[in-house]
């Protein structure tokens, strides 16, 4: 049996006593868990959000269900919300708050794709027409409106101010997140450290509030609060890197959206950060002419795939990805260990190993 970072588990037990127990090895970080397993085990929990979901979205105004439906029924991987689950599930909260909480991360991420969609003028989410592309850009922003502010519904119905205030916080710095990356576009200088700062703010943000939210409903420690929101803030991290990553090498078909279109867009994530750094000055000018242009060629997307390629652009980012989950992982320490514990083992590991 072989591990996806390629421990081979026929070694470990040949070392004999020291590593001889599952438990020696979940200390280190090492899960037995599969993706598939966790998502089993909390199906029944992610249909209680689906059906709150449901409830949540419907409006006389039918162009809301209308859309709403057709973007949440599409197949989203509801990482967040399951993070949450599991985050709750670790700190020992077993109430329902869980459910209408994981939908209202699920709403906000919902909202903000829609939104990201019409900025990037992507065409294809979750591998279906995207919803700017189906009904245009007035309605899809107006329909973004409404998930934002029904989740904010949601949460004074709620009534806990911490859980208010983070997930307000969260959602003003990941517009801000937007914006600076906006600003940015076609920007052949970019820093890696600006790169990191954008992703920390349009994405680690909400993937750290999921896991603390499970935390704050639990009523921990502070500190146990404080090292969920770590946890999710490395994970997240790592899935912006990952995904940028997979706009350059995924399969289109299991990746669900268009693969080069980050590039498209003079976006400049981390493997064309780093080709930048390390190429030739001509080789540079050919990345400023296509980040610049308003019609990028197919032909010209490969030339820069090609250029990313040689420089390990790719590799690059995917090392930074799993120096971000092992971080992550330490954070999981003071924790004991639970099944909820090592499910996050997992999904870190299944963070870089994804395609879609
Ligand atoms: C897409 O998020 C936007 C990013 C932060 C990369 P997900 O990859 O979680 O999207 P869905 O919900 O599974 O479609
Ligand atoms: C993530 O950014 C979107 C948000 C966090 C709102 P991207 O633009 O990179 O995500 P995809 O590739 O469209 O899913
Ligand atoms: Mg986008
Ligand atoms: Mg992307």
């Amino acid at each position: 049996m072989t591990f996806g970072n390629g421990y081979n588990i026929s070694n470990v037990l040949f070392i004999g006593d020291l590593y001889s127990s599952h438990h020696v090895l979940r200390e280190v970080g090492y899960s037995f868990m599969q993706i598939q397993d966790i998502f089993l085990r909390y199906e029944n929990d992610l249909a209680m959000v689906e059906k709150f979901i449901e409830e949540q979205q419907q409006s006389y105004v039918h162009l809301i269900p209308e859309i709403t439906g057709y973007i949440i029924n599409s197949g989203g991987k509801r990482l967040r919300p399951l993070l949450l689950m599991i985050s709750s599930d670790l700190c020992a909260y077993e109430g329902d708050r869980r459910y209408s909480m994981a939908a209202v991360i699920e709403f906000i991420h919902t909202a903000s794709l829609l939104h990201d969609d019409i900025v990037d003028h992507a065409i294809i989410r979750r591998g279906k027409p995207s919803a700017n592309s189906v009904w245009g850009n007035s309605a899809t922003v107006l329909v973004g409106d409404y998930l934002y502010t029904k989740a904010f519904k949601v949460l004074a119905e709620d009534e806990d101010p911490a859980v208010q205030k983070l997930l307000s916080i969260t959602t003003t710095t990941m517009t801000e997140g937007e914006l600076i990356q906006l600003m940015k576009m076609g920007e052949i200088n970019a820093s890696e450290r600006d790169y990191l700062s954008v992703i920390e703010k349009k994405t680690a943000v909400l993937i750290s509030s999921a896991c603390a939210v499970g935390a704050i409903l639990a009523k921990v420690p502070e500190s146990k609060v404080e090292a969920l929101t770590r946890f999710g803030m490395r994970l997240g991290m790592a899935y912006q890197l990952t995904d940028d990553a997979l706009d350059y090498v995924a399969e289109e078909e299991e990746f669900g959206k268009a693969i080069g279109m980050d590039l498209k867009e003079g976006k400049t994530t981390l493997p064309l950060i780093r080709t930048l750094k390390k190429c030739s000055s001509d080789e540079k000018a050919l990345i400023k002419r296509v980040l610049g242009s308003e019609d990028v060629k197919d032909s010209e997307i490969k030339e820069i795939i090609s250029l990313i390629s040689g420089y390990k652009g790719i590799e690059y980012a995917m090392e930074k990805a799993k120096e971000y989950i092992l971080e992550a992982k330490k954070f999981l320490e003071p924790f004991e260990d639970t099944i909820p514990r090592e499910a996050l083992f997992a999904i870190s590991d299944y963070i870089v190993e994804r395609k879609l």
